[in-house]
């Protein structure tokens, strides 16, 4: 479903959460990891949204902000150290290690390295059939049937099944690992930087397969990504993540037209092509994020901000609305208006 077609369904003034009852939804997730002499790793400090069906919602940030440790948590491959994730309405935040196998059918993950995700010595249709043998009754020729079938849905021919990933090309292998987390018709599937070790040439064909996908079947999709460029391609809604905080959450559309935190700013600037007639002022982004171990006082992202005032070191901000259809932000200028990168 695009945003442009599920705008009739929700109200100007709605809030974010949405109509229809939502596939997944977090509610302020945290994870800290131990680190070195005692101290945390405050890898993601509170983060709420929602995804509903046949949404494909893009989390964007730069390495480190949390994107994976997101995902991980939301399919129960990790355990939040505090927080809740509704799966289908059903809290699994706390659920003992065995009965969140179950639900391994019903969500699942492509990850950034098809090399690295798939076995060299099993054939492609022992890759596919994997999930279908671990999670289904069905006899071998029967789950034959439905790997061809995946391998179609996937525009994989199905001459590569009796190959070994050797013989595929680094698209053609992460296609096997999208009908493999597509092979047993999953509510949920996390994609965490599926494009980014691919070439440019075969990522475009990999964002329109899952568009399609989403469309066919009505999954939601979680597309985790440091590219605001690849999410903008796929995303109905974003977030924007900050040093393992929201900093801002939208629709699509309304990220790129009226960006409200200055990062998100910022971000969009760094990525915009050079164009000669257009009198565009990049923000580059300057330092490093800084260290999720000491966490800084106020707002995460002060230290680095164009616009930054005192007392951004020392109040934390709050996600405030900023306009229509639930589009929110975590800045504290935003009421004055100063949160403007000047131009
Ligand atoms: N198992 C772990 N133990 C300790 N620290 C961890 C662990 N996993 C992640 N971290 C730390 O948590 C923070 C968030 O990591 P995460 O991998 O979620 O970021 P990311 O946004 O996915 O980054 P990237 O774009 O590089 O993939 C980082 O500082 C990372 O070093
Ligand atoms: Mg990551």
């Amino acid at each position: 479903m695009t945003e442009r077609e599920a705008a009739p369904q929700v109200s100007a003034a709605a809030a974010p959460e949405p109509a229809v009852e939502p596939v997944l939804a977090a509610e302020n997730l945290v994870k800290h990891f131990p680190a070195d002499n005692g101290q945390v790793v405050h890898a993601v400090n509170g983060v709420s949204f929602s995804i509903r069906p046949g949404e494909v919602l893009g989390m964007v940030g730069e390495s480190g902000s949390g994107k994976s440790t997101v995902g991980r948590m939301v399919l129960r491959l990790l355990k939040p150290t505090s927080g809740t994730v509704r799966f289908r309405g059903r809290d699994i935040s706390a659920l003992p290690e065995r009965e969140c196998r179950p639900l391994r059918a019903d969500m699942s993950i492509v990850f950034q390295d098809p090399w690295g995700a798939l076995n060299p010595r099993m054939k492609v249709s022992a890759l596919i059939g994997e999930p279908l043998k671990l999670h289904t009754p069905l006899s071998s020729a029967e789950r034959r049937r439905r790997v061809e079938e995946l391998a179609d849905r996937v525009h994989l021919s199905t001459a590569f099944l009796d190959r070994y990933t050797a013989d595929l090309s680094g698209g053609q292998l992460q296609r096997v690992c999208i009908a493999r987390a597509i092979a047993t018709n999953p509510k949920l599937v996390v994609l965490d930087e599926p494009t980014s070790s691919l070439d440019l040439s075969v990522r475009a064909g990999i964002l329109e397969l899952l568009a399609e996908l989403r469309d066919e079947t009505q999954v939601a999709m979680l597309f985790i990504s440091h590219d605001l460029g690849t999410v903008r391609l796929i995303s109905d809604r974003i977030v924007v993540l900050y040093l393992g905080s929201i900093v801002e959450y939208a629709a699509a559309q309304e990220v790129f037209e009226r960006p409200a935190h200055p990062y998100t700013q910022a971000l969009i600037s760094a990525h915009l092509p050079p164009d000669p007639r257009a009198r565009l002022t990049r923000h580059v982004l300057e330092g490093e994020i800084p260290s999720p171990i000491d966490l800084p006082e106020g707002c995460p992202f002060a230290a680095r901000c164009p616009v930054v005032q005192p007392r951004c070191g020392q109040e934390v901000p709050q996600m405030v609305p900023v306009g229509d259809d639930g589009h929110r932000a975590a800045c504290l200028r935003i009421p004055e208006g100063g949160n403007q990168i000047p131009r």
